[in-house]
């Protein structure tokens, strides 16, 4: 059985998130209670065993139940688990209990999920206003409900190949040596990478769409040589366009009206990076498609990736409150600051940026209408991500573009992945990242990853190790840290060998992780899954939070625990553990079904091969390019074992069709390749 219901309540916004055209179905059979207060808000009556799953980038566990959550877009480096919203707004939720059902809430604005937060049994949807579209999607499976969502809001954003390669970030490589050098490291010591993140610098001051001819100049050339070394350059586009006399983006923009607006019709002024910016409406069409062009100043110069920043979008300061707090500053000089006046003082700074009034200040112009951005918030890191994906259809129409986001909104998993924005270097944030993915997955952000290592603080080797030994199974396989904390490349750490065997089985796992993330996006299916969506029935799998299913064949168990040297693991059925030194260093273990508390050292990685299933492994390379996805060695586990391969050329962006997707048996001890 399968059923999408859509109750579409009041004057929608047009969103765009959704693909599918749905009938709508009459508000009387509206299966919640509802309140007609000034907002919108409904209520679900919650099972005590139901697990409510979804949210996508969220905190907090992969069941969401016992806290309360908000879409909203934030800025907000702080990830700890008092926050209710980070940098996406991913309105899906799937209830799984009692009654099975996933609901889609298609609305721009601040959306507050009350999951047994005020009263445990109750979950409470609350809407600044009343005009929402709502669909709710019953299924005989979780997995089920998750491809009827992902029918509904289309097909995932598909990556270049390379982007699956190891991506070496800082904010920022300041120059091209700094580059060649880092390049140069990995490449002597065998440490495979295929590309390198340029940060806000390689820009003139900031400003999106040039380059910092002092530091990166003859940037065609570097963009050349680099390829030469099998490394793809990604560099870095902001929100906010700086406002400049004589910079053509700043004019032309101005010129044809295309920066948000205040009240009054003038564009809105905000400070970012460069000092004070527009923002590009990109919520309007003409606008979006000319600064999607914008893009091609790089792509004409070899560039085929890029990562889309601070488009929530963050505002240090709009030049109003700015003012306003410079004037208000006067009144505490010469004051005896006590304990009223000390905070109030501090607060007028502290609330500078991000400041809820900053954005109920400026507008856009959607679909012929003038929207005030608070009600479309969470739209703006889609659309920007959106102009550039529209564009790439027209500049690049047949080779894959690399393209990842920080803001986000369901819809734009269509034109790019995420990363999770500005993490730490602590051991909860690498149990959060493992927690996530799985919500990632079910809203469509296919193509996701974090920050490696972890952005903010310092990192320790240690962390480092561990991290890495799960971020091997990311898609995004990024490591980047941020400005003053502790260099995080893997040239500062004494675990060289630890580091290479960790990305060569990486490189290893390519034609697996590929193949499952390209299923994944064909099929409609998780890339990663919480442990209950494929063990239904088992009640302890419910409650299993740490380890995860990586596709068909295998599951995993990261290590997140400071000087851990080991771990509990929970396995739904007997499987083969495979125990990585390095990708030809391995040995294997048997385990049955139950709990085991199983040893993994620093300089290991336990890969949990299911019954009946086979593990695709290359034998590895410095870059994609060199992995010969023709000669794979293949580990199984069981008398019969069976694998669908999925191959393409992995930059193309025409997919190969199920008929061609390869079938790999194993049965009598012999592997047999046939096309299904
Ligand atoms: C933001 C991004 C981070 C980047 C920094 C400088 O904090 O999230 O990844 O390094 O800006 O551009």
């Amino acid at each position: 059985m399968c059923m999408i219901k859509k109750y579409v309540f009041g004057k929608t916004i047009e969103t765009e998130a959704v693909v599918l055209s749905v009938q709508e179905s009459p508000l009387s059979q509206f299966p919640f209670l509802g309140q007609n207060e000034k907002t919108f808000s409904f209520s679900y009556k919650m099972g005590k065993n139901d697990k409510v799953y979804g949210l996508g980038e969220a905190v907090r566990g992969m069941n969401k139940r016992g806290f309360l959550y908000k879409s909203k877009c934030s800025d907000d480096p702080v990830h700890t688990e008092d926050k209710s919203s980070l940098y996406g707004a991913h309105n899906f939720l799937l209830v799984d209990g009692k009654e099975r059902f996933g609901l889609f809430i298609d609305y721009p604005g601040e959306i507050t999920f009350d999951i047994g937060y005020e009263k445990l049994d109750e979950l409470v949807i609350h809407l600044n206003d009343f005009n929402c579209t709502v669909y709710i999607m019953e299924g005989d499976t979780k997995t089920q409900i998750v491809r009827e969502f992902r029918t509904l809001i289309g097909q995932s954003y598909v990556a270049p190949r390379w982007a699956f390669g190891y991506g070496q970030s800082r904010w920022s490589y300041m120059d091209k040596e700094e580059v060649r050098s880092l390049v140069a490291f990995h490449r002597e010591n065998q440490l495979p990478m295929d590309s390198v993140y340029l940060d806000i610098d390689y820009m003139e001051r900031y400003k999106d769409f040039t380059i910092n001819e002092e530091t990166f100049g003859d940037f065609e050339a570097f963009v050349e040589e680099m390829k030469e070394q099998k490394i793809h350059l990604v560099p870095i586009i902001d929100a906010g366009v700086k406002i400049e006399e004589g910079y053509d983006v700043y004019e032309e923009g101005v010129k044809a009206g295309y920066f948000c607006k205040k009240e009054n019709g003038d564009p809105f002024v905000a400070g970012v990076w460069p000092g004070r910016v527009h923002f590009p409406d990109m919520l309007n069409q003409n606008a979006r498609a000319w600064f999607g062009k914008k893009y091609d100043f790089l792509l004409e110069k070899g560039i085929d990736g890029f990562w889309n920043d601070m488009n929530e979008p963050a505002i240090f300061y709009s030049e109003e409150r700015l003012n306003q707090l410079f004037v208000k500053l006067q009144n505490y000089s010469n004051k005896n600051l006590d304990i009223q006046s000390f905070f109030e003082f501090k607060n007028l700074v502290e609330t500078i940026n991000n400041n809820p009034e900053d954005y109920k200040s400026f507008y856009h112009e959607m679909n012929g209408e003038t929207l005030r951005h608070d009600q479309v918030h969470n739209l703006y890191g889609y659309m920007m991500t959106r102009a550039a994906g529209e564009a790439f259809d027209e500049l690049s129409p047949n080779k894959r573009i690399l393209m990842f986001s920080r803001a986000s909104y369901i819809g734009m998993h269509r034109y790019g992945g995420i990363w999770t924005g500005d993490n730490m270097s602590w051991w909860s944030h690498l149990k959060l990242n493992i927690q996530m993915m799985p919500s990632l997955s079910m809203c469509g952000f296919l193509y996701s990853g974090a920050d490696v290592g972890g952005f903010g603080a310092n990192v320790t080797e240690d962390l480092m190790l561990r991290w890495m030994a799960f971020g091997i199974f990311t898609p995004l396989l990024r490591n980047h840290s941020a400005m003053g904390t502790r260099r995080q490349e893997l040239s500062t750490f004494e675990s060289i060998t630890e580091f290479k065997n960790l990305l060569q089985l990486r490189y290893g796992l390519i034609p697996y992780l590929y193949s499952e993330y390209m299923k994944a996006v064909l099929e409609n299916s998780l890339y990663m899954s919480p442990l209950s969506f494929e063990y239904e029935e088992d009640e302890r799998a419910s409650q299993i939070e740490d380890q995860l299913l990586v596709g068909d064949s295998i599951m995993i168990a990261p290590v997140y625990e400071q000087n851990a040297k080991g771990r509990y693991v929970y396995l739904p059925e007997t499987m083969k553990l495979i125990r990585f030194k390095s990708l030809e260093d391995k040995t294997y273990e048997i385990y049955e079904k139950g709990n085991h508390y199983i040893p993994c050292e620093l300089d290991e990685v336990l890969i949990f091969l299911r019954p009946g299933k086979i593990l695709p492994l290359s034998k590895g390379g410095m870059s994609t390019e060199e992995i010969d996805f023709s000669q794979l060695n293949y580990e199984v586990f069981g008398e019969e074992c069976s694998y669908t391969l999925y191959l393409d050329d992995g930059i193309s962006k025409e997919y190969p069709a199920k008929e061609q997707w390869k079938k790999i048996l194993y049965k009598n001890t012999v592997i047999m390749t046939e096309n299904q």
